[in-house]
């Protein structure tokens, strides 16, 4: 799969002894917490670096009722998946992005952040201790949930004197209940995902808290999820509650030869034909040639056939 093109291997068959699977039904998975054996912790204070981070028995923590996250929202999560594949190999999609991003949200949020090295470690330690939870190849996949928050307690209005560092995990499923079926959607009108100028550009828990309102009376009217407008024109798609959202567009107009050279998928259509994606084609002694055996972009495959599982990675 190209999504897999860019990720990081986790670990490999040879390198590790095959632990035994977690005695689960691994064919009804849902996107539901399904407690694991281990969560990683870091702490740091604040004006600090965090440096060494520990394996624990998942369980429980302890917070101040006063903790910065608590009672102002001083938090940050991240998602991102392991694969397990045919091969054994277990595989990450480009965890760096994850940290990244961590790291862009802590700046916005006044909190220390891991670095993206530190990160990548504590994914690694983290999936590769719970090993067995990770869903055996197209069952689904193991959730991977860092969460960074101002622990320390604090009254006033200011940023927590200690932060913590944590990254749980979670096999799961198809995320909606209409597993690879399609999903319906609702246009919100009233309300907003994201302002100028507040936070909608970063992965604050806020956020989400903010579309709990929505989505339950999208919910209440069999709908899957809610799609937000922008807040200022209130006519830009923004995204779901849950997801991005990509749209495709077909315009029907002349295209120059020359554009076939620009273009990242082909595909013919016809009564006979149906579907067939063009993997080159020659044209002045050249041959223009399109990725991935024709498949491109995956719009004829995925649009055409789409209950084909694509293992779509949601970055929202
Ligand atoms: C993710 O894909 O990691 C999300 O942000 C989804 C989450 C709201 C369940």
């Amino acid at each position: 799969n190209n999504n897999h093109v860019n990720s990081v291997r986790v670990a490999s068959p040879a390198s590790n002894v095959t632990s035994e699977l977690a005695d689960i039904d691994w064919d009804n998975l849902g996107f539901g917490l399904m407690p694991t054996d281990y969560m990683y912790m870091m702490k740091c204070s604040q004006g600090d670096s965090f440096s060494k981070g520990e394996l624990q028995r998942f369980g429980k923590i302890e917070l101040s009722p006063s903790a910065g996250v608590l009672n102002y929202g001083q938090g940050l999560f991240e998602g991102l998946k392991a694969y397990r594949k045919h091969d054994g190999n277990i595989l990450l999609f480009r965890p760096e992005e994850n940290a990244i991003r961590l790291r862009m949200g802590a700046e916005r949020m006044c909190m220390p952040s891991p670095t993206v090295e530190q990160f990548i470690e504590a994914v690694r330690a983290t999936v590769l201790a719970n090993e067995r939870w990770i869903p055996p190849p197209g069952k689904g996949s193991l959730y991977i949930r860092p969460l960074l928050m101002g622990s320390g307690a604090v009254l006033g209005l200011a940023p927590a004197p200690e932060y913590t560092f944590l990254i749980y995990v979670s096999p799961v499923g198809n995320y909606f209940k209409e597993g690879l079926a399609p999903i319906n959607l609702i246009v919100e009108t009233e309300m907003h995902r994201a302002t100028p100028g507040g936070t909608g550009g970063v992965k604050t828990i806020g956020n989400y808290a903010a579309v709990l309102k929505a989505q339950g009376t999208a919910k209440a009217n069999g709908y899957s999820d809610v799609l937000y407008l922008d807040s200022v024109h209130k006519r830009y798609l923004e995204e779901v509650s849950s997801c991005n959202v990509f749209v495709v567009k077909v315009e029907e107009r002349l295209v120059t030869v020359d554009e076939l050279i620009n273009a990242d998928e082909v595909f013919c259509t016809g009564t006979a034909v149906v579907v067939s994606p063009v993997g080159s084609i020659a044209y002045q002694n050249e041959r223009i040639t399109y990725g991935n055996d024709g498949v491109g972009r995956g719009v004829a495959t995925t649009l055409f056939c789409p209950y084909q599982p694509t293992n779509g990675t949601h970055r929202g």
